[in-house]
């Protein structure tokens, strides 16, 4: 059976909503095991072991919430040329457009001089 592995942080519930909705969603998908974590309980452990994963973090000052990052942060080294290929996707839950936190971020859209 295939696990959907669900991180999430949320300050006051609208990520949340998302991410149990999605849950509940994916649960009802034949042969699909769904882990809901809150970002502080995941964990590299927890990714390694998944096949899949859904992102859910809200926009706070034109980014990810600072939690989602320290999740990421945790995770890279341990998870660093494990997980490549693996399907992901992301929900942001924002109070405008959620652009910000949604946007890659690489040395080309840096601004330049920074
Ligand atoms: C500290 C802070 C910073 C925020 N910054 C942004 C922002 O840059 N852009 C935006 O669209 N909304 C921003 N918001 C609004 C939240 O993204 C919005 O209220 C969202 O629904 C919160 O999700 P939550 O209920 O899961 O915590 C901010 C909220 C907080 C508390």
């Amino acid at each position: 059976m295939k696990t959907l592995l669900i991180v999430w942080h949320s300050m006051t519930g609208g990520t949340r909503q998302m991410a149990e909705a999605a849950a509940e969603g994916a649960r009802s998908e034949v042969g699909a095991s769904v882990r809901l974590l809150a970002a502080p309980q995941a964990d590299a452990g927890g990714v390694l072991a998944a096949d899949g994963y859904l992102f859910a973090t809200p926009e706070n000052l034109a980014s990810m919430a600072g939690l989602m990052k320290d999740f990421f942060d945790r995770c890279y080294y341990p998870a660093l040329g494990r997980i490549e290929g693996r399907p992901y996707a992301a929900m942001v839950c924002a109070g405008s457009d959620g652009s910000g936190a949604a946007r890659p971020r690489s040395s080309a859209s840096a601004p330049a001089g920074g």
